[in-house]
């Protein structure tokens, strides 16, 4: 209920206890034992801040907050996109510190993802879905080598390790919201024609079943909220209310990290003007940095079985401040459903002790609407049309395909070349060879000539040397003795005039 800027929850001796509207950006803890009230008493709650005019989120586990739509202005969401509008996110939206809770990484390979962020962030290269992120992977995990010289080692074993854990993830579902478009959180903030705040609910009974992918895809919607949204101070109410249903699931396995950034998170976004509620069974699932953030708590039953359960609602009793009227670890053992130990901000922020009343039940607290309803309100959402329909834009993966079919062309343009070279050689080869052989045939041919010229040569030059030297010895010859000297000196002369002519013509 709301009245006069106060989000009223129940009453005391017929004084109203209520949230102060200004002062429910001061974050809170609703815990209790199953069954105690903690759903009932976030669905009055989202009531009355939707009366106020706030938006509200939160998450429907069971799937039984639907009916508030017949009183309230809805919209429902859902990530895998049945149950509701389709809520999407890509991968650098989600960030390397959630997705290595989602993935479950050890802390080595949660710092090998950041530096794959970044390495991609540097080149210029979007990740939207999990294919482009398993292709920078796969480039990272093919250059370690020389990217660990930039950017420190990068151990190929753990980008495997990361790169199978992708696999897994998309085996999940998770190539289903990992996607675009993706969800513009601004779209939570609305009102209807009476100025009611939009209550957004998160279908999540088939989500829940992965507990590990339901606790991060909260933790990213308050880290898009902590991320979107301007710096306000104090407003006269917050802008949004953000419910965590089953709050231990997301700090179930964090690691310090995403611890660290939580209670960032957690203490810097209420001056953004959001106002976070944890619901949880036992304060003890909340780690102690996260509560001593939350300053107004409502305590439902808790029952104590054990000395361990004993600790646990002292501790809770503890967290009160104190009542003299009251004994806080005995009535929080006797809450009924319903009933709450209570202490919220007064409008001077300081907290009031703690008071024992029943909350108000919603308005809708026994309405239902049927699953047709339930489609028609989704159908005619004006945002149903804007998130339908995926789209696959131009981004890491799509980079890598062009840069190896680059690569494939290059090569066979390379062998190509490779071919028509040898082709050249071989030809080449051949008209050398061609050429070597005619050239000998000339040679021979020249050589041949050269012999017909020489012998020709000698023939005349034995001819011409037998007849000179003949004449010669001749007379010679018959100078020293008639005819015999004549024919002899005609015969010496000649064969002496060849050999010398003969080494000449050869
Ligand atoms: N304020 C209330 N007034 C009347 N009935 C209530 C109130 N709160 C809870 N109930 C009843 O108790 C039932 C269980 O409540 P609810 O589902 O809110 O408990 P819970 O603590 O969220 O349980 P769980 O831990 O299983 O999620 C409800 O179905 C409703 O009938
Ligand atoms: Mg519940």
């Amino acid at each position: 209920m709301y009245v006069d800027n106060k989000i009223c929850l129940g009453e005391v001796e017929g004084r109203q206890l209520y949230i102060p509207a200004k002062m429910a950006n001061r974050h809170g803890l609703i815990t209790g034992a199953t069954g105690t009230g903690k759903t009932t008493t976030l669905k009055t709650m989202a009531e009355s801040f939707s009366e106020a005019g706030v938006p509200v989120f939160f998450s429907d586990i069971k799937g039984d907050l639907s009916g508030v739509s017949k009183e309230y202005p809805v919209t429902f969401w859902d990530i895998y996109g049945k149950e509701g509008i389709a809520a999407r996110t890509t991968i650098s939206e989600m960030g390397p510190i959630l997705l290595a809770k989602l993935m479950d990484l050890n802390d080595t390979q949660a710092d090998i993802l950041t530096v794959v962020f970044k390495i991609a962030d540097d080149q210029g290269l979007l990740l939207v879905d999990t294919k482009d992120l398993k292709a920078m992977l796969t480039y990272v995990g093919e250059n370690n080598a020389v990217l660990s010289a930039e950017y420190g080692n990068i151990a190929k074993a753990s980008v495997n390790t990361i790169l199978r854990n992708v696999v897994a993830l998309e085996a999940k579902g998770a190539d289903e919201f990992f996607a675009e478009p993706a969800l513009n959180i601004a779209d939570w903030f609305q009102r209807d024609l009476n100025g009611k705040g939009m209550i957004n609910i998160l279908e999540c009974q088939e989500l829940v079943n992965d507990t590990t992918m339901y606790g991060t895809f909260l933790l990213w919607m308050l880290s898009e909220l902590f991320e979107t949204l301007p710096e306000v101070g104090d407003m006269d109410r917050p802008r949004i209310v953000f419910f965590f249903d089953e709050a231990h699931l997301i700090f179930k396995d964090a690691g310090k990290a995403l611890l660290q950034k939580i209670e960032q998170v957690v203490k810097l976004i209420r001056s953004k003007g959001v106002g976070v509620y944890f619901i949880s069974q036992s304060p003890k699932d909340i780690p102690d940095i996260i509560l001593s953030q939350l300053g107004n708590k409502i305590q439902h039953g808790l029952r104590a079985y054990t000395p361990n359960d004993e600790k646990v609602v002292k501790a809770a009793a503890d967290s009160f401040r104190v009542n003299p009227k009251l004994n806080s670890y005995e009535e929080i053992l006797n809450l009924g459903i319903g009933e709450v130990l209570i202490s919220t901000l007064g409008e001077d922020g300081i907290p009031n002790i703690v008071e024992k009343t029943k909350i108000y039940p919603p308005k809708t607290m026994d309405v239902k609407i049927t699953s047709e309803e339930k489609q028609q309100k989704i159908l005619s959402n004006d945002l149903y049309l804007r998130y339908q329909n995926m789209f696959d834009r131009d981004s890491a993966y799509e980079f890598f395909q062009r840069m190896k079919q680059q690569a494939v062309e290059e090569k066979n343009s390379l062998e190509g070349q490779k071919i028509e070279d040898k082709e050249k050689i071989k030809l080449e080869k051949t008209e050398m060879k061609e050429q070597e052989k005619l050239a000998k045939a000339a040679q021979k041919q020249t050589e041949k000539e050269a012999k017909v010229v020489k012998s020709n040569i000698k023939k005349v030059a034995s001819s011409a040397a037998g007849t000179v030297g003949r004449e010669l010895g001749k007379s010679m010859g018959k100078a020293v003795g008639g005819k015999f000297g004549k024919t002899l000196g005609g015969n010496v002369g000649a064969q002496l005039f060849r050999s010398i002519l003969g080494t000449f013509i050869k």
